[in-house]
Parts: structure tokens; C-alpha cells; sequence
């Protein structure tokens, strides 16, 4: 049973995010990763789809073999050859789950399953009820979910939940949601499907608009306490809600946000390190909590400031998230200070006059030279090779 205030961090890199062009993953790669995240503290992974393929079955099963310590989930649609193969894939974890799902709007039953509700209804109540013969913890999925006419949301979910399921997601499939309208769909789910009190509601979102973690936020905020997300938000198109961001707003806005969870906050960053190893394309520099640039300064006055106090322009230590130090990146922009912050740790305390000398010329090299490194830094103290060491005042 969960505590009031817990969110349980459910992991769908290997999974939603590996279906995304560019995640492909190999069996043991997948193997390490899921060690990884259970290092990470996620408290359930989903670990991949187990009818899509052989590979695919074969490693949610090595993953529920082998990765102790947390619950290991296979996705299924609401067909028994689906249910069947997820259920056996996950069979030897000590905790798993079944994950099921099937579109809920009148655009993915009409246009791509060419159902009617009174059918998907039936389909819902069957695959539940099936899925349950595997295991005892089953999650539904109401596919598509915030795009549903709110009635018929309302009816799928109670018959997920009189069928015996035990959380009920409801996904914002496309990305379309906004944060308001997301926090009102849940409300109103608690409010309305008789039994929710028993289940715990779960937020899936996509990154379409940009959303993803703040609709995320938003559906804890009214009542959500699972959230679905990848590692750097990996996923379909624009990619899912970002795990590291999701706990990140959590620590940095415990005022908003006072919730409980197991992620170990200092694995966020190792954890993005080993999926860019795997992946065929690294985290980009300006992305959030993570990215080369997320604790890099490069304009004199933001170095200034961090160099008099970090509080200045970062709103979590580096170290908080598994990230070593805060960078200070000289170049064009960067000024004095940090030059001779930059000399000291080098072994040069240079006198005033010295540090205008070699700051005129590193601002010459700046407009010409995109990266300046420590070798060049060097290389402006040629000309004053008898600079004593000792601490500018
Ligand atoms: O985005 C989605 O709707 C999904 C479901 C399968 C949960 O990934
Ligand atoms: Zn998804």
C-alpha cells in the first residue's frame, strides 16, 4: 500500500522509448540498463513488449529473471496472445506486472481498431480479467485517453477496475493536453469511477507540445501518484515525460510539490550516461537536469555570480543530481573573474595588471576560437613566463 504522498516512478525507457527511431537496444545492453534503473530506484520497469518479438520476449524475461529489487512490467494489447506472452515474460520476477491497453477515443475505436465502445467495453472486462490469471497486479491503459469523451472514459475505467484492475492509467497518447485540462481529467476520475479509492491512477504524457513533465506535475496535482516516463525522455515523435525532470521539480519545488518517491537523486546523471552509450544519439547539451550545459556558465556576469555564490543562477547543486561540478566555460562572453579563477586552478596567480594583460588577450582569442581550452589559457601566458605565482588579491 502506498503512503499518501508516495509517487512511484514507472520506468518506460525500455519500452516506450526503445520503439523510438534511433533507441533500438540490444538484449544485453537492455539487461544492463534495467540494473541501471533498479540502482536508480524506479519502482516498476516496464521492460519491454513482449509479443513484438522474439528479442523482445526474450529480454523482458532475462530482466524479470534477473533484476531483483524492483517490479518488472510487459506491455500487451487486449488480445490473449498478447496477455499470454507478457504474462509468462514476466512470470520469474518476484513482483511484476501486466500492463494492458486499448484506445478509449471514438477516433482510435472508429479509425483504427474499427470497434464499437460496446465492444471495447467487452474487450476491456476479458483482458483484465485474463490478464489477472497471471499475475495479481494488472494496469490498464485507456489508450488515447485525453482525447476521450469524458462519459465513456469514465465507463472503461470502471469496468477496468470491477475487472480487477489494480492502477489505471490514462495516457495523453499525441501529446495533446494541457496541464489544467490533464490535472481535471483526474479529478474527475476520482470523483466519479466507484472503487478508485482501491486503485492508484497513473500519468503517461508525450512531448508533442512540449508538456510532457508538466502535465505529469499536473496529474499528481490532482491525484495521480504513479507517473510514466523515460530517462531523458526518450519515446514516440517528441518523446515521453523526462524521469530526471519529473524528480527534479520534485526536489528543487518541494513547496509544490510535497511528495515522497525512491529515486536516488545522485544516479539521475550516470543513469542519462549509460542510455547515451546505448542509444544512437547522445543527451543534447541544453537539456535539462542532465545535458553538458545544464551546470555550465559561460557569460562573465552568470560566472561572477556562481563564482560568488552558486545559488546565484543554479537551483540544485550539481552534485545533487550525480553531475560532478559546475563548469565554468570560458569564452567570449566570460569574464575576468572567472579567467583567474580558471589561472589559479591551473597554479598562476597573476597581479592585476598581469590578469588585464592576458584578459586582453584571451578576449582577442574568444572572438576568433569557438572552444577555448586549458592549453590555450597556457598559451596566452607565453609572454609573461616570469608571472609569479602568487593570489591576486
Ligand atoms: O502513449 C501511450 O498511450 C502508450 C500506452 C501503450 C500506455 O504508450
Ligand atoms: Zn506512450
Amino acid at each position: 500500500m502506498l503512503e499518501p504522498n508516495q509517487i512511484v516512478f514507472f520506468d518506460t525507457t525500455l519500452r516506450d522509448g526503445e520503439q523510438s527511431p534511433g533507441c533500438t537496444m540490444h538484449h544485453d545492453e537492455k539487461l544492463r540498463l534495467a540494473h541501471q534503473l533498479r540502482d536508480l530506484g524506479v519502482d516498476i520497469i516496464e521492460a519491454g513488449f513482449a509479443i513484438a518479438s522474439e528479442g523482445d520476449f526474450h529480454a523482458v524475461q532475462t530482466i524479470a529473471r534477473e533484476v531483483k529489487g524492483t517490479r518488472i512490467a510487459s506491455l500487451a494489447r487486449c488480445k490473449r496472445e498478447d496477455i499470454e506472452a507478457a504474462g509468462r515474460a514476466v512470470q520469474p520476477a518476484a513482483s511484476n506486472r501486466v500492463h494492458v491497453f486499448l484506445a478509449s477515443s471514438d477516433l482510435h475505436l472508429e479509425a483504427k481498431l474499427k470497434i464499437t465502445r460496446e465492444q471495447a467495453l467487452d474487450q476491456t472486462a476479458e483482458s483484465v480479467r485474463f490478464a489477472r490469471t497471471f499475475v495479481d497486479d494488472v494496469e490498464f491503459s485507456t489508450e488515447d485517453g485525453t482525447r476521450t469523451d469524458p462519459e465513456f472514459l469514465v465507463k472503461m475505467i470502471t469496468v477496468a477496475v470491477q475487472a480487477g484492475a489494480s492502477t489505471i492509467n490514462i495516457p495523453d497518447t499525441v501529446g495533446y493536453t494541457t496541464p489544467a485540462e490533464y490535472e481535471a481529467i483526474f479529478r474527475m476520475v476520482k470523483q466519479r469511477v466507484p472503487g478508485i479509492e482501491n486503485v492508484v491512477l497513473s500519468a503517461h504524457c508525450h512531448d508533442d507540445l512540449g508538456m510532457a513533465v508538466a502535465n505529469s506535475l499536473a496529474a499528481i496535482q490532482g491525484g495521480a501518484r504513479q507517473v510514466e516516463c523515460t530517462i531523458t525522455g526518450i519515446g514516440e515523435r517528441a518523446g515521453n515525460a523526462a524521469l530526471e525532470e519529473i524528480a527534479a521539480a520534485i526536489m528543487v519545488r518541494r513547496d509544490r510539490f510535497p511528495y515522497t518517491h525512491h529515486i536516488k537523486m545522485d544516479q539521475l546523471y550516470p543513469t542519462s550516461k549509460l542510455l547515451a552509450e546505448f542509444i544512437s544519439f547522445g543527451v543534447s547539451p541544453n537539456k535539462a537536469v542532465v545535458g553538458a550545459n545544464a551546470f555550465a556558465h559561460e557569460s562573465g556576469i552568470h560566472q561572477h555570480g556562481v563564482l560568488a555564490n552558486p545559488l546565484t543562477y543554479e537551483i540544485m547543486t550539481p552534485e545533487s543530481v550525480g553531475v560532478a561540478h559546475t563548469n565554468l566555460v570560458l569564452g567570449k562572453h566570460s569574464g575576468r573573474r572567472a579567467l583567474a579563477d580558471r589561472l589559479e586552478k591551473l597554479g598562476y596567480g597573476l597581479t592585476r595588471e598581469q590578469l588585464d594583460d592576458v584578459y586582453h588577450r584571451f578576449t582577442e582569442l574568444a572572438d576568433r576560437k569557438k572552444a577555448i581550452y586549458d592549453q590555450d589559457i597556457l598559451g596566452l601566458l607565453q609572454p609573461n613566463k616570469s608571472i609569479p605565482v602568487e593570489t591576486v588579491p
